[in-house]
């Protein structure tokens, strides 16, 4: 939520209550306390007392508390707001405290020069199925992420964006966050996953059924039904996990016999003419993204790495928070592998960082073994050759001294390198020359639990 829609969402509740907009030191405080300033701080930026600033701020807390039926103070309004925000963005009808009924539809009304896409979602009955999307509670940074996705799919119209990256980095929880924003902005919004995949005509005629319409009995038909609404109206389909249909044990990105209709579909989405979005979320990038000139492609690639920032480790039970970027450092700001490592941290240092990091250690926990093991069997024989060679150096090093020391042909060579970038376990560093490195944990890993 950026701080402009805190201040019109706070505005618009008071103005329904009272018939008064916020006042100037109002919105200071609302503007203030969202960015996580003291009452000191916004007295002095608006030049008045503290204590008037104090006195402002009871009082609007008690008033949002009257409109809410919740005890709103300081310290809890970001987070009583934001979960409010976003239940009313879920459901445009939602019923605020026991009187108060916001539409988001109305809250977030866009600007219409901004956003003539969403002049076609007006008078559409609306179909969301997101029952198998996490419920985001707590969200960090990602600033330019979520700005990036608005601005392909709201200004540039992009039909096909893949959100791709290494697991643990964010990428569902991200993209979750972005339909929580906008839900409001599209007519059907249908999030499905590839985790337990199904051939693609169940997931059409599955979509069809979402969208209250009765699928054809020909794959050919139901996708001129399902592009009939994704012509008229603004959809968006989220198709998360797309990993699990890519062969285990061949190059990154290459289908399943039985999966390769979507790639036909993937296609037909970028090429065919409508005002709809797919966004699909893979750990490896797909074949369909492999354009070279980005400005004639419909199609975006979002790259999704760690996060370096003390508050993912907020609410873990840890301690020495001086040291919480060390640890963030050494596990490359993976979600997965920093909640793990924290859970042992927990267990065995009682929460202390600082005595974890002594060890100066590169802790593999049980968790990530067998993550690692699994990840480790996908590879093709090429790759897993490469993988044993590469995990040898600590620093990066030149292709030529890469190959040098493998006995592979140049093309199985080239292809098991492309390949590893493509599952973002081997990452490329310029420097005067190009130096390719593994990412370190998955590099202790199988230094320590890999037999070559
Ligand atoms: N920006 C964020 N702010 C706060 N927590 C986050 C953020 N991004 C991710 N997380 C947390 O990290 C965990 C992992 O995130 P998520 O499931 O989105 O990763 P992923 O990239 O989709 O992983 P995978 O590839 O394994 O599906 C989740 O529990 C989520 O709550
Ligand atoms: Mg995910």
């Amino acid at each position: 939520m950026s701080v402009d829609e805190v201040v019109k969402f706070v505005d618009k509740m008071v103005f329904e209550k009272t018939g008064k907009h916020l006042d100037d030191i109002q919105t200071a405080v609302v503007e203030g306390t969202w960015k996580r300033q003291t009452y000191d701080y916004i007295a002095r930026e608006y030049n008045v007392s503290t204590s008037h600033v104090g006195d402002v701020g009871s009082e609007l807390w008690q008033l949002l508390s009257e409109i809410l039926h919740e005890d709103i103070k300081k310290t809890n309004f970001c987070s009583t707001l934001e979960r409010i925000y976003i239940k009313s963005s879920q459901n445009p009808n939602i019923c605020i405290g026991n009187n108060y009924y916001y539409s988001s539809q109305t809250l977030n009304q866009p600007n219409k020069e901004d956003d003539k896409s969403n002049i076609n979602t007006e008078n559409k009955l609306s179909s969301y199925d997101l029952t198998l999307a996490p419920e985001i509670i707590n969200f960090y940074q990602r600033v330019t992420e979520l700005e990036k996705l608005s601005d392909w799919i709201f200004k540039q119209n992009t039909r096909f964006i893949l959100v791709s990256g290494l697991y643990g980095t964010g990428k569902t929880t991200l993209v979750k966050r972005f339909i929580d924003l906008n839900l409001h902005k599209f007519a059907v919004v249908i999030w499905r996953s590839l985790k337990y995949p199904q051939p693609l005509e169940l997931l059409i005629s599955d979509l069809l059924n979402v969208c209250q319409q009765e699928p054809q009995v020909t794959l050919d038909k139901q996708l001129k039904q399902l592009f009939d609404i994704l012509t008229e109206q603004k959809c968006l389909i989220i198709l998360d996990d797309l990993q699990n249909i890519f062969i285990p044990g061949k190059f990154a990105g290459q289908y399943k016999f039985e999966y390769q209709d979507y790639q036909n579909f993937f296609t037909l989405i970028t090429e065919v003419k409508h005002q709809s979005h797919l966004i699909v979320i893979s750990q490896e990038q797909c074949p369909e993204m492999e354009c070279l000139d980005d400005e004639l492609c419909p199609i975006k690639s979002l790259e999704l790495s760690g996060l370096y920032d003390v508050d993912i480790l907020q609410n873990r039970g840890l301690k020495n928070e001086d040291n919480w970027l060390k640890l963030i450092d050494l596990y490359a700001g993976n979600f997965i592998d920093l909640k793990s490592v924290s859970i042992l941290i927990n267990k065995n240092y009682d929460g202390q960082v600082a005595d974890f990091l002594a060890e100066n250690t590169l802790h593999i926990t049980n968790q990530m073994q067998s993550r690692f093991r699994e990840m480790f069997n996908h590879l093709s024989t090429p790759e897993k050759e490469i993988v044993w060679h590469l995990s040898k150096f600590d620093i990066p090093i030149t292709r030529d001294s890469l190959k040098e020391g493998l006995n592979l042909s140049v093309v199985d060579f080239n292809n098991g390198l492309q390949s590893l970038q493509e599952r973002y376990l081997v990452r490329k560093v310029r420097n005067n020359t190009i130096l390719f490195q593994l990412s370190s944990v998955f590099r202790e890993y199988v230094r320590n639990y890999c037999q070559n």
